[in-house]
């Protein structure tokens, strides 16, 4: 497709958002609308493969979303574990390496065991990592690198003048991965839920009034196409920039 080769976004996160609206406006239950939301993570990883985009963060399930109806939410742990058994033999092929982001202990040890294998499984995939954000929210991150700094610093390793945002980010669960360079939220809502507030300091944002469910290929290339038009300055003039 008619995407230009140049300035390829190498990190994209995407808030996949609107699943259970779209699954209303078609007089179904809202699971109706998660399970058609699978087709559109395919077309996300796909376009991003083609692309060359080199990580995927996508955000799949909040620390909040517990906090829904116990049927859906057990509908969506379902889902998770036949989509990892349905995916994996396609993912290893686009060469796609899946990690996980987010507390996995509070999942019940069936997800837990999916997400090992398709860690395992995928192990060997160089073209593309696909983050998945699962029990994630970035307050808990936050809180848990303030725990994790503090416990070295009280056991001597670090010493308070020494921490600086290296340390910061170093001690962030994405510790491995570069910060997104633009982030997609779909289904027409403009905020970010409590995702990667740290990491997403100087991302480009972009939102889109698409339903989940309905994001197609083409969207992707729409997201991507939108990134390079901007001119990312961090604080600098353009004239800057220009020069560097
Ligand atoms: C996103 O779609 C999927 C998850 C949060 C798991 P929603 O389920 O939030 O759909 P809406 O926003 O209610 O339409
Ligand atoms: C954000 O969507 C979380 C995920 C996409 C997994 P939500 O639908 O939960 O966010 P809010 O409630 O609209 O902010
Ligand atoms: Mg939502």
């Amino acid at each position: 497709m008619e995407t230009s080769i140049g300035n390829i976004p190498r990190h994209v996160a995407i808030i996949m958002d609107g699943n259970g609206r779209w699954a209303e406006e078609h007089g179904k239950e809202r699971i109706f609308g998660h399970m058609n939301g699978v087709e559109s993570v395919r077309n996300a990883v796909r376009a991003s493969v083609r692309n060359g985009v080199r990580y995927l963060t996508l955000y799949a399930f909040s620390t909040e979303n517990w906090g829904r109806p116990v049927q859906e939410v057990e509908a969506l742990m379902e889902l998770l574990c036949k989509s990892i058994v349905n995916e994996g033999r396609e993912l290893c092929e686009q060469g796609v390496r899946v990690e996980i982001l987010g507390d996995r202990s509070r999942m019940s040890e069936k997800v837990q065991e999916h997400l090992s294998l398709i860690e395992r499984e995928t192990s060997a995939g160089d073209r593309l990592t696909l983050i998945l954000a699962l029990n994630y929210s970035s307050r808990w991150e936050i809180t848990r690198m303030a725990q994790r700094i503090a416990r070295e610093a009280a056991e001597g390793k670090i010493a308070p003048e020494e921490i600086d945002q290296q340390t910061v980010a170093g001690h962030m669960a994405t510790a491995a991965w570069p910060d997104p360079d633009l982030l997609i939220r779909t289904s027409g809502e403009r905020r970010l839920s409590n995702f990667l507030l740290w990491q997403l300091a100087y991302t480009e944002l972009y939102f889109t009034d698409i339903y989940w469910p309905d994001f197609t290929e083409a969207e992707f290339d729409k997201a991507i196409r939108s990134y390079q038009s901007r001119e990312r300055r961090y604080g600098l003039t353009t004239k800057q920039r220009r020069e560097k």
